[in-house]
């Protein structure tokens, strides 16, 4: 049988539909048992699906969304971009922290079936390669502090922590760990 063939591509709107699928599932596999199943359950392909949509459609200057194809299938996906000020849902950050890092990595989702397989090594070099071209040298992460496997994988590939800030979510705060690759040449 031939070798599969991962391909990492910007993503674009024909790919909305097969992103949620990846983000939702992806999530599901992620924070259950870390996040409140009240929570959890409450969410949906769709409400992804409204996420990405926008985003797709109206592409900010600056940031990164790649999408990870494995054989014709979308198995994951990264964003990326300037570091954001506060939390996705509002959260104050530590003071100074911005200063860190100029770059952020937003989001990196993997199908479950394909972790372990590559997808995100590859997702997070290409990352870290177009914030390297935005002319970005250091790149953050924000990971729920009880996502311990996402928390190792990162440090396993250079990433240090060096904050802590909750994020709220449905009314729950949630401890956060920030890490950061100081050279994402490095990636
Ligand atoms: C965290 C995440 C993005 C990592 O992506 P992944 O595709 O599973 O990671 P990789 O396959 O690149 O790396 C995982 C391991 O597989 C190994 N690997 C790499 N290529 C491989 C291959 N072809 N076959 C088997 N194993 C392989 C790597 O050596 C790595 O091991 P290590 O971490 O012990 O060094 C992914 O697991 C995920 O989506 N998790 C849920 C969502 C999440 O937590 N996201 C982060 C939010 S902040």
């Amino acid at each position: 049988m031939a070798a599969e063939s991962l391909i990492i591509r910007p993503a674009t709107l024909a790919d909305c539909e097969a992103l949620a699928r990846v983000h939702y599932e992806s999530w599901m596999a992620a924070y259950r048992g870390v996040m409140a199943d009240s929570f959890l359950d409450t969410l949906s392909v769709g409400g992804f699906e409204s996420y990405a949509r926008p985003r797709l459609e109206r592409p900010v200057e600056g940031q990164s969304y790649l999408a990870a194809e494995i054989d014709g299938e979308v198995v994951g996906f990264s964003r990326a971009g300037p570091t954001r000020a506060s939390s996705p849902t509002g959260d104050p950050l530590p003071e100074g922290f911005a200063a860190c890092a100029t770059a952020e990595l937003y989001a990196i989702y993997v199908l479950p079936r394909r972790f372990g397989a590559g997808v995100g090594a590859a997702l997070l070099s290409a990352t870290a390669g177009e914030m390297a071209r935005a002319g970005h040298r250091a790149m953050c992460v924000w990971v729920l502090t009880g996502n311990t496997r996402a928390l190792e994988w990162y440090k396993r590939r250079g990433a240090a922590p060096i904050a802590e800030a909750p994020i709220t979510l449905d009314g729950v705060a949630y401890p956060q760990t920030a890490l950061l690759w100081p050279d994402t040449s490095l990636l």
